[in-house]
Parts: C-alpha cells; sequence; structure tokens
C-alpha cells in the first residue's frame, strides 16, 4: 500500500437493546458491507409485546452465529476490522449486555478498539447509509421508545429540541393495534388499516404550549381505547380502518406540523427521519408533501430495512465515534437510560 493510500475503515457494529440481534459491518461510514439481522418478532408476538428475559435469552443463543454471519457475508477475517461499536443503551438492560459482553469479549480478544453507541444516534446516522449529511440538520427520531426532534450542528453533536412527555409514537401505534386485536408489532398493520379507511372520527391532537416542540401522545391513545369501549357499550361497531385512520392522521399532524416548524426555526440543510415508525407509509407520504415546495431542505428517508432496529446504523454512528476518538473500555456497563447528549463536546 503506497505511503498517502489511505486504507478502508472497517467498523463491526453490535445491536442488541430490544428484540433483533444484529451485527453489521460498514466500510468508510457508509458503505454496507453485511448486514444481518435476527429478528425474534414470533417469539414475543403470542405475549402481545416484548419479554426482556425471551429476548436476552434468543440474544444469547443467536449473538455468536450473527458475528460470524457477517463477517462471512463480508468475506473479512476479524483481523481487518478497525473498530467494534455496540449499542450501550437505551434498551432493555438484559438485552443491552450481551450485545455489550460479546463486543468486549471481541475487543479484548484480538485487542481492536472498542467503541460506545447511543442507540438513537445509530437511528439517525442510518441516513448517513443513504446520502452524506449535510449540517446543520434536524432529526425527526420516531421509534417504539422515543419521540425526539433533534438538532446537529456537526456529527456527533446532539441537541434535544423536543421530546414526548409520555408515550413514544411507537408505543401508541403498539398500544391502539393491541386494542383493534391487531398482532404484535401494531405499527405496520396500523398504517395498512388506515390505507383503507377514512379518518371519518374526531380525535384530540396534543399542541402542548405554544412554542414546544415536545410531543403527547397518551391523550390520543387513551381517546381510541375509549371510543372502542363505549362503542361496545352501547353495542356498537366502529370501522377498525376508519379509528386506525384517524388515528394515523392525528399522530402525522402532530409530528410533521412540529417538524416543518423546527426546521424552520432552526434554518437547517437536511431533515432525517429515524427510527421504527419512520417507515409509515403515511408519515413518509405526509413528509414528501410537506417539503415538496421547500428547495433550501433536502429530506432525507431512509430504506425501511434501515428504519427498524439493525446494526448497520449501530456501525455507521461507530465509525464517527470512531474518528472523534470516543472509545469505551472493558469495564463498559450497559446503560437503560442513556442520554444522547452523552458524548457531546
Ligand atoms: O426503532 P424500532 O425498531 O425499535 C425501537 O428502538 O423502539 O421501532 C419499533 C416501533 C414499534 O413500535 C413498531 O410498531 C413501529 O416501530 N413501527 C411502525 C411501522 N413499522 C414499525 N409504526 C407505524 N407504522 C409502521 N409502518
Ligand atoms: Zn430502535
Amino acid at each position: 500500500m503506497g505511503e498517502f493510500m489511505k486504507k478502508d475503515q472497517l467498523i463491526l457494529g453490535i445491536e442488541t437493546s430490544c428484540d433483533e440481534t444484529a451485527v453489521a459491518i460498514i466500510k468508510n461510514g457508509r458503505e454496507i458491507t453485511a448486514n444481518v439481522v435476527a429478528s425474534q418478532i414470533e417469539s414475543h408476538k403470542r405475549f402481545g409485546g416484548v419479554v426482556p428475559e425471551i429476548a436476552s435469552r434468543h440474544h444469547v443463543e443467536q449473538i455468536t452465529v450473527v458475528i460470524e454471519e457477517a463477517l462471512k457475508q463480508a468475506n473479512l477475517s476479524f483481523a481487518e476490522i478497525d473498530a467494534v461499536a455496540v449499542t450501550e443503551g437505551p434498551g432493555l438492560v438484559g438485552a443491552l449486555l450481551i450485545g455489550v459482553n460479546a463486543a468486549k469479549a471481541l475487543a479484548f480478544a484480538h485487542n481492536k478498539p472498542l467503541v460506545p453507541v447511543h442507540h438513537i444516534a445509530g437511528h439517525i446516522y442510518a441516513n448517513r447509509l443513504v446520502t452524506e449529511l449535510k449540517f446543520p440538520l434536524l432529526a425527526l427520531v420516531v421509534s417504539g421508545g422515543h419521540t425526539e426532534l433533534v438538532y446537529m450542528k456537526e456529527h456527533g453533536q446532539f441537541e434535544v429540541i423536543g421530546e414526548t412527555r409520555d408515550d413514544a409514537a411507537g408505543e401508541a401505534y403498539d398500544k391502539v393495534a393491541r386494542t383493534l386485536n391487531l398482532p404484535y408489532p401494531g405499527g405496520p398493520h396500523i398504517d395498512r388499516l388506515a390505507h383503507e379507511g377514512s379518518p371519518t372520527i374526531d380525535l384530540p391532537r396534543a399542541w402542548l404550549e405554544e412554542g414546544s416542540y415536545d410531543f403527547s401522545f397518551s391523550g390520543l391513545k387513551s381517546a381510541v381505547i375509549n371510543t372502542v369501549h363505549n362503542a361496545e357499550q352501547r353495542g356498537e361497531t366502529i370501522a377498525p380502518e376508519n379509528l386506525a385512520a384517524s388515528f394515523q392522521e392525528s399522530v402525522i399532524d402532530v409530528l410533521v406540523t412540529k417538524t416543518v416548524r423546527a426546521v424552520a426555526e432552526y434554518g437547517v440543510n437536511q431533515i432525517l427521519l429515524a427510527g421504527g415508525v419512520a417507515a409509515n407509509k403515511g408519515l413518509r407520504a405526509a413528509l414528501e408533501k410537506a417539503f415538496s415546495d421547500k428547495a433550501d431542505v433536502e429530506l432525507v428517508i431512509p430504506p425501511l430495512s434501515l428504519c427498524t432496529d439493525n446494526a448497520a446504523m449501530i456501525a455507521a454512528a461507530g465509525s464517527v465515534m470512531f474518528e472523534k476518538g470516543i472509545r469505551a473500555d472493558l469495564s463498559l456497563n450497559a446503560i437503560p437510560g442513556l442520554d444522547i447528549e452523552t458524548y457531546n463536546t
């Protein structure tokens, strides 16, 4: 290799914060070389949600297989990897620990740097696998555990300008789906149903105080549950597709309106969509429509496979953290309530 030829940077990422055991290898921060996800959805479905003990057990069973599969997919040996990036938090503690311990074992055995990654930073960096980030930017993060507007003035700098005060958007989707007897995870089912119905039912929108970028979805969730129960008591039936459409319209209305307002106030160059609920067809379409006439901001929406939990996003964020010199030693622990602003400099 010539003196001026820079070696490709190869980051192996590990994600086990919830119910996917995932390992990926990313080249130079932006190129997917391997991306393996072992989903446990089938095991949790009959319980109507993620059972932490079952999640941990599956992670233990899957992790080494998934690591080997990723190296095989990339046709690489571990010696060629520059660093191991792992989700440190937030998430289920027992689930996170499996990934953290696997990462520590790999880093120790192969003498590689260990890079801790925040799960939501990962969701945001999924967008860098689509296009280069242009700062300052704003990310709308909508997942099962989080609903946040995050402002970034540069790589690795996260400022939460608004967040949910109660339920996350995905959580509301899953609870409403349960009320309508739809399987877990309910988001995709509500999304599908919503497109078969019309928003005929009047449901609340929590705008909160003037100027606030915070969110609240528990009132909306309760309104849906009450609507269903009241109808049952009166012996009436409500068309589930219309209820799904009305619920989805209310969620999207608040998310898009606040995002458009924040984009204008913060004068950003890019708006990124991130998290599992970013897979929502209605939300994707509404954002595209809202930003279609705003030529000065670029809307980035990742493909569905990079919206839900995966390790490509963890390795992508890990690549930037690695460049910034962020390291963990072998005392790294899982932090279930980790703050995204932890690594800001
Ligand atoms: O980001 P994610 O995979 O896990 C967390 O970090 O929480 O998000 C999972 C959430 C679940 O609540 C699921 O119902 C929701 O994303 N979701 C959707 C859709 N696909 C997944 N919600 C609405 N519409 C969808 N199409
Ligand atoms: Zn997630």
